[in-house]
């Protein structure tokens, strides 16, 4: 089997997050921050160390990290948490449907969205014309999960800087795949997913906020803190953390962090040198629509002309044991800009587990289904 559905969520998890698995299940399994045992002493320790492990990754020196259940949830808390009736929000045209759903959400609520339709290269110079007075938020991804374009986001956040608003980014495609310094770049809040390039397993995300950011919570519940108050304590991060949190995937986030430390370097090589390998074979198929640039981080999409993007997959997975994902990608807007919103694309997205040798027989299957049409 050759896996290149690595946007969706990775694969091959490497051995020290699946030890990280078992060990968690074995003696970390107490409720951390509730009950004051040894245990839940130990576990709570486990998650305070990880949470300044993944803050110094994305070098968040001024920041806090929420834990959340994946980038949705994050995504999510960051949109409803910070936006009210009468604000203005300026949207890139690549973003997924976990910002588009809670806008539109909004929208019914009186928030005012404006989505720019250039190309992810131009947003920084779009954005200073579409700027209101009520202009409150700006939210872009930093790497299409569509395209694999990556975003100027240390340009946008300038603007942002300039003009007062707060930035989002959308880090589900970019974290894990590329050195990301949130103190450099200048980001307000910053979404990740555990379980793509991050390489733990399904159950944790997370938002990473910028001290100063005034954050509402989402969700209500006990946080372990101040049990006599009936209102929700926000003074730090376990209020918007109610319920208990998911101690394995975090703990597994943990390992898979250890794992990048160690070999980060070498992954984002291998990437980069497979991500211009994927490109340049593509495009050598004259009989290929590709919607991506040979800049694209890990991420190739392109159809093969006339073919639904679904059937093209579909023999792919059955003819050649070759997962990739095609269809709209939970991010309408962007086929519509490109074209694909009735035939969708096929994605493939890679991670530095894959090789050229897969490629050339994603290459060699793709030829065939072309001349059997
Ligand atoms: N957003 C993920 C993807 O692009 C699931 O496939």
């Amino acid at each position: 089997m050759i896996y290149f559905d690595n946007a969706a969520t990775s694969f091959i998890k490497p051995k020290i997050v699946k030890n990280a698995v078992i060990e968690a299940i074995n003696f970390y399994t107490a409720n951390p921050g509730r009950s004051g045992h040894t245990l839940s002493q130990r576990v709570a320790e486990k998650i305070f160390d990880t949470r300044e492990k993944v803050k110094d990754f994305f070098g968040a020196k001024h920041h806090s990290l929420i834990f959340t259940k994946n980038c949705t949830e994050a995504l999510n808390l960051a949109i409803l948490g910070t936006l009210k009736n009468g604000d203005h929000v300026i949207v890139s045209c690549y973003e997924h449907n976990s910002i588009l759903r809670p806008l539109e959400h909004k929208k019914s609520e009186g928030v005012e969205v404006s989505v720019l339709w250039c190309d992810l290269k131009d947003f920084k110079s779009e954005l200073e014309k579409n700027i209101r007075s009520n202009t409150k938020l700006v939210i872009t991804t930093m790497v299409s999960n569509v395209t694999g374009d990556v975003c100027d986001v240390s340009n946008v956040a300038k603007i942002c800087k300039k003009y007062n608003l707060l930035y989002l980014v959308d880090g589900a495609q970019a974290s894990g795949h590329m050195c990301i310094n949130l103190e450099k770049l200048g980001v307000d809040m910053f979404a990740f997913a555990g379980h793509k390039g991050l390489l733990a397993t399904t159950g944790v995300g997370g938002l990473i906020v910028r001290d100063g950011v005034k954050l509402n919570p989402i969700m209500y519940g006990g946080t372990g803190t101040y049990s006599e108050d009936l209102s929700q304590p926000i003074d730090s991060v376990e209020g918007f953390e109610s319920g208990t949190i998911a101690t394995i995937p975090i703990l597994s986030l943990s390992a898979g962090v250890d794992f990048l430390n160690k070999n980060f370097e070498k992954i984002i090589k291998i990437e980069q040198n497979l991500s211009k390998y994927l490109y340049k074979m593509l495009k050598k198929l004259n009989f290929l629509e590709i919607y991506s640039s040979e800049d694209s981080l890990n991420v190739v999409s392109f159809n093969i002309k006339n073919m639904d993007s679904i059937m093209v997959a579909n023999v792919l997975n059955e003819d050649y044991n070759i997962c990739v994902r095609a269809g709209l990608h939970c991010a309408p807007l962007i086929h519509k800009k490109l074209g694909t919103l009735e035939r969708g694309a096929v994605r493939v997205s890679l991670d530095y587990n894959n090789t050229k040798e897969e490629i050339d027989y994603l290459i060699y299957a793709l030829k065939n289904i072309n001349r059997d049409v």
